[in-house]
């Protein structure tokens, strides 16, 4: 034998060795032996994954990377290399770079539906849930039957969309009424107005727009994922070609760019349940300012939370804690909800005052100022008062409001919600309970007047 034979002898003679020792699951004394049919340079770059495999197992991270690396050196595009580097880098808690090695795996490996389904988990546990959802659906596809994969994908997409969204969207009282005063809007200005949607979710509005007849609709929606549904959910509607949308905030919007002229009808939806969570008077405000023409149709074109004086033992177990257990927990009060959305219909309250407007905000205002009054409501029946439920009052063109009015109203994509006092206040037939109210351009101001140990600003009416 010569003595290249010799050394390939003893070099086969040592990795069968390592594999027996491997098989036996001994990792620790396997590993030298492969480290010595690699120095001896046999059958290299079948025996260094293995290698590194088993050095990861034996959490030895460092030297697995060196042996990927070096399998990397000499293989640039060895798709098991990238993908177990990324879940090293990935363990280690370099997460950018482990995402980066496992794009790198999917790449030379695109039919592999578990280096998919691991550089989605990576994305979505960096924030990155756009790209998630579409490497889950990229691994769902590859792999149909995988419930896990099924399972990961619904859920991403359910965790980012506000579970309202599917209510709203059944909900066909709000969406007739948008729908008329679309069509009314249409129908002043013409086909060729330029409309603006805001917050276009599903792309309902903006399909209703085109249905009517506009040309051109430019829409934007500040959720990714909802905008990549809307674009789908136009072009298998038929309306590609009239609407556009943009996955960025209005504010983001430039006419001349994303708008091709400044905007003859805003629509947008985008009332919370308790009127302006949603940034309301800050996007109006910016779109008056910037995106509309100044005699631009707005719907809708005010909004209002209308609300009254309630009892409710149920919603008061929300509100206030007291004694508990024999212990005086009072002060923790100070830590319940202010404000609690609420079925009106499904929740047992009790109604102590007439409906009264609590706050009013004009949508074709180009600005607008926080504001603070006081309300006097005049109670009709005797209670322990636990709050105020409010609901909406959304006024869309001359003839066409909505409102979730709690007697008549549940299951849309708008709650009722309670503001509740900071204590129970007694109240009878014939006072007056003063309320500060308003908003501070955000959220909704209801507070009673300097509440004292259960008894607040009561008058005699
Ligand atoms: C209540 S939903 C209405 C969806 C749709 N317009 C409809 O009526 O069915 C409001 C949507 O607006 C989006 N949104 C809110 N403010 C936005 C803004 N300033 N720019 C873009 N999208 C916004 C939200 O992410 C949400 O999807």
């Amino acid at each position: 034998m010569s003595s290249i034979e010799n050394e390939i002898a003893a070099a086969r003679r040592v990795l069968h060795e390592a594999m027996e020792l491997q098989s036996a699951g001994n990792l620790a004394a396997a590993a030298p032996r492969y480290r010595m049919v690699i120095e001896q340079g046999y059958r290299v770059t079948e025996v260094r994954p293995i290698l590194a495999g088993i050095l990861a197992q034996l959490d030895a991270v460092e030297e697995a990377m060196e042996q990927w690396n070096a399998l990397l050196a000499v293989e640039p595009d060895h798709a098991v290399a990238h993908h177990e580097m990324a879940l090293i880098l990935n363990r280690l808690g370099q997460t950018d770079e482990a995402i980066v090695s496992m794009e790198h795996a999917c790449r030379t490996d695109p039919e592999n539906p578990v280096a998919a389904n691991n550089l989605a988990v990576m994305l979505s546990n960096a924030g990155r849930k756009r790209e998630a959802l579409r490497e889950f659906q990229r691994a769902l596809d590859l792999q149909p039957e995988n419930v896990h994969v099924r399972h990961q994908l619904r859920r991403l997409g359910a965790e980012q969309v506000p579970f309202w969204h599917v209510p709203m969207m059944n909900d066909v009282r709000r969406n007739d009424a948008f729908e008329a005063a679309i069509k009314a809007a249409i129908a002043t200005v013409g086909s060729d107005a330029q409309v603006l949607d805001i917050g276009t979710g599903s792309g309902l509005l903006s399909m209703m727009a085109a249905r009517a007849g506009a040309e051109s609709v430019v829409a934007c929606e500040i959720v990714p994922i909802i905008a990549d549904m809307a674009q789908k959910i136009v072009a298998d509607n038929g309306y590609a070609d009239q609407i556009t949308i943009f996955a960025q905030p209005s504010t983001e919007l430039q006419v001349g760019v994303e708008l091709p002229a400044k905007a003859d009808i805003l629509v947008s939806e985008i009332l919370s349940s308790d009127l302006l969570t949603e940034a309301v008077l800050d996007t109006f405000e910016d779109a008056h300012a910037r995106l509309l023409k100044p005699d631009a149709i707005i719907i809708p074109r005010a909004a209002s939370a209308i609300g009254c004086l309630v009892e409710s033992d149920v919603l008061a177990g929300y509100s206030f804690v007291d004694q508990v257990s024999g212990f005086n927990v009072s002060r923790f009060g100070a830590f319940a909800a202010q404000k609690l959305p609420i079925h009106g219909t499904m929740t047992d309250w009790r109604r102590l005052s007439k409906d009264v407007e609590l706050v009013r905000v004009d949508l074709t205002q180009r600005r607008h100022e926080s504001d603070l009054h006081i309300l006097s409501i005049p109670v009709l029946e005797d209670g322990m008062a636990t709050g105020i439920v409010q609901w909406m009052h959304v006024d869309l063109a001359e003839g066409v409001t909505f409102d979730n009015h709690p007697d008549g109203y549940s299951d849309g994509g708008w709650l009722q919600v309670l503001h509740s006092f900071p204590q129970p206040i007694q109240v009878r037939a014939g006072q007056v309970l003063d309320l500060a109210v308003g908003h501070d351009r955000a959220t909704l101001v209801v507070q009673p007047l300097e509440v004292v140990a259960g008894s607040a600003a009561i008058r005699a009416a």
